[in-house]
């Protein structure tokens, strides 16, 4: 195993009825004004506003609205929740919401504090924070991304057409509520959208060197074969409590920084995604969705006894008379067809994404990974951008 350090400050409150029973002891240790951030208006159909802001008003706190925040959050929004917690001197962050939510909060707790050029500084350069941004909390309305639990924040450039993050340690949240039943109200599309992200940040943890037997992989595949079943079961059953809690607790643990350690990484499926979210606007796991299989079709003869590995422990494929390559191959139609059967969508087209010459600069101005079993040329990824059509 490689060297690592690990170390994760966000303390999660789990279970049903966890933000009644913890938000007042959470809120009495930042100071009297809070800033209530939230997305297009979700918390305001499902009572999730009104519980929270009962409990904010109980304890006396000053409520500063921050809402609008979109899917796929763009930096001008990020500048502009950071001039309001100057305004306000907000003593607490509190993103009642998806990833975008708490990625826009995160965001906005350094540009509260950081008085440099926090794009070029923090987004388009991996930078040191040696400040301390605001303190943010979370109440999880939707999972997937395990943004909760981690310190990135992907924000879209919108001047620059540029979507991406990095995981600063110094932006996680000081507390993150998740109540499974707070996601029951997330239409199916979401759910599986998400769930789908969730099992992305575990296979681009797995499919990276080393391929020695390791910690990380073993609890990988055990993780993914739980978001396969209990994303079968909730698509099914979309209130069943057991699946429903499995698939967001397995989310916070996806993007938990457990699934890292000691592995290279490679996320090359992520840069990809980002680039069509910030030409598209799609929906993250949407794209994730369509892009792995294509992508792992180019991939999986780089990294082949990993790709065995998950043909065989994943999806429980008898080797029979396979060769390596062939078995490889079939772990990787495996999860082709589990896209299609639980509904996502397995083309482009699907989501509406088809002009070649947007596919062509979303694929040029795309990141790319160090990590991976392969480096990709911009080339090759405007061909599996071609091949998703
Ligand atoms: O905006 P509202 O009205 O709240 O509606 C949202 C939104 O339309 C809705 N929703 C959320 N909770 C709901 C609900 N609808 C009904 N009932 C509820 N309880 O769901 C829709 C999608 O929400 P959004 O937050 O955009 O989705 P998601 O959680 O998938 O977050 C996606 C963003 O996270 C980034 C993605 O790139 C994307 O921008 N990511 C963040 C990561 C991180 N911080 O580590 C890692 C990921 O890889 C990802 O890149
Ligand atoms: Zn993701």
């Amino acid at each position: 195993m490689n060297n690592f350090v690990f170390s994760n400050s966000t303390k999660a409150y789990f279970g049903r009825g966890c933000v009644g029973e913890n938000l007042p002891a959470e809120l009495s240790k930042y100071g009297d004004t809070v800033m209530l951030a939230y997305g297009g208006g979700s918390i305001k159909k499902n009572g999730i506003y009104d519980e929270v802001t009962a409990i904010l008003e109980k304890a006396g706190k000053k409520v500063v609205e921050f809402s609008g925040i979109m899917s796929n959050p763009t930096y001008a929004k990020v500048l502009e929740g950071g001039e309001l917690v100057k305004k306000h001197g907000v003593g607490l962050i509190l993103g009642v919401g998806g990833g975008s939510v708490m990625d826009c909060c995160k965001a906005v707790s350094m540009a509260a504090v950081y008085e440099g050029d926090l794009w070029n500084d923090f987004w388009a350069n991996i930078g040191v924070v040696d400040f301390t941004p605001t303190p943010v909390g979370f109440i999880v309305t939707s999972s997937g991304t395990g943004s909760e639990c981690d310190g990135g924040a992907v924000i879209t450039n919108e001047e620059t057409m540029v979507k991406c993050g990095h995981d600063y340690h110094e932006c996680n949240a000081r507390f993150a509520m998740l109540d499974p039943t707070y996601t029951y109200s997330v239409p199916m599309k979401q759910v599986l959208a998400g769930s789908f992200d969730t099992l992305s940040h575990i296979m681009e943890c797995y499919f990276s060197p080393p391929d020695e037997d390791n910690i990380s992989d073993d609890i990988a595949e055990a993780l993914m074969k739980s978001v396969i079943r209990d994303l079968r079961i909730a698509a099914e059953k979309p209130d069943n409590y057991v699946a429903r809690s499995n698939l967001m607790w397995a989310s916070t643990l996806g993007e938990y920084r457990l699934m890292k350690i000691g592995k290279s990484l490679d996320f090359q499926c992520h840069y990809m995604e980002h680039q069509l979210g910030a030409y598209t606007d799609c929906s993250h796991g949407e794209g994730l969705a369509v892009l792995h299989p294509v992508y792992y079709r180019h991939l999986y003869k780089h990294g082949l006894s990993k790709f065995v590995r998950f043909a065989e422990n994943v999806w429980g494929i008898p080797r029979g008379d396979m060769t390596d390559e062939q078995l490889a191959a079939a772990g990787v139609e495996a999860l082709a067809r589990f896209v299609a059967e639980i509904g996502l969508p397995t083309t482009l087209s699907e989501m509406g994404i088809t002009d070649r010459e947007m596919l062509k600069k979303a694929a040029y101005s795309c990141a790319i990974s160090k990590g991976a079993y392969k480096k990709l040329s911009f080339e090759e990824i405007y061909e599996i951008f071609l091949e998703a059509i």
